[in-house]
């Protein structure tokens, strides 16, 4: 299986993801999670991204395109793989396509997690508490308004491309997390089997 998870900051695209990767034994490719392993790191790649994440905007599309498709080419992605916050852009959804074509790869799905943004503060404030090692620097409200802003610009309109290809998946993000996990299930046409009972 190969799927996409699209939402704003804090919709629960990770959540989901990890639950995903353990239901159907796929891979989760978050870029958000290698970008900070890279700057963690202190990669080159991390030097230049950590600025503009800290700050809430995209890192350039090139950079990331480049992560993914070295990623995907590993043999834990072979099976399949659920893309967590990529991508983010028209050129990087375009990006992706040239890759899975030239790979003779399709989508399953895009599935968007759809939430009321007045709730996605709380969240963030609550996970910036619960973060071993301390919070992510774009977990507070000023970056977050940036990062909604850009999500609204150069995200939200990925729901339309995908839906034109037939791909999008809308479920509601506000459920409780156990919820929007069988939500996601049956939009994916999964049964209880996939859940284990
Ligand atoms: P990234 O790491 O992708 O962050 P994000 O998209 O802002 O998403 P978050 O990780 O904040 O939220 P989430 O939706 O995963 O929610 P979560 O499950 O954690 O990107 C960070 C930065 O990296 C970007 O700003 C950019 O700079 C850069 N970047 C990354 N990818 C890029 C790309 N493709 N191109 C360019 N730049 C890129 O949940 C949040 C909290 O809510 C948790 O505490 C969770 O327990 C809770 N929660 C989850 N679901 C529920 C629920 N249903 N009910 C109640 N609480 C819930």
């Amino acid at each position: 299986m190969r799927l996409i998870l699209l939402g704003p900051p804090g919709a629960g695209k990770g959540t989901q993801a990890e639950r995903l990767v353990e239901r159907h034994e796929i891979v989760q490719l978050s870029t958000g999670d290698m970008l900070r392993a890279a700057v963690a790191a202190g990669t080159e790649i991390g030097l230049k991204a950590k600025a503009i994440m800290d700050r809430g905007e995209l890192v350039p599309d090139d950079v990331v395109v480049g992560i993914v498709a070295d990623r995907i080419e590993k043999s834990d992605a072979q099976k399949g793989f659920i893309l967590d916050g990529f991508p983010r852009t028209v050129r990087q959804a375009e990006a992706l396509d040239a890759m899975l074509t030239q790979k003779g790869l399709k989508l399953d799905a895009a599935v968007e997690l759809r939430v009321d943004e007045s709730i996605l503060l709380a969240r963030i404030e609550k996970r910036a508490g619960e973060t071993p090692g301390g919070p992510r620097a774009d977990d507070n409200a000023e970056a977050l308004k940036k990062r909604l802003a850009v999500y609204r610009e150069q995200t939200a309109p990925l729901a339309d491309y995908f839906r034109s290809k037939g791909l999008l998946r809308t479920v509601d993000g506000m459920a409780p997390v156990d919820r929007v996990t069988e939500e996601i299930d049956r939009a994916l046409g999964v049964g209880n089997e996939a859940a284990g009972g």
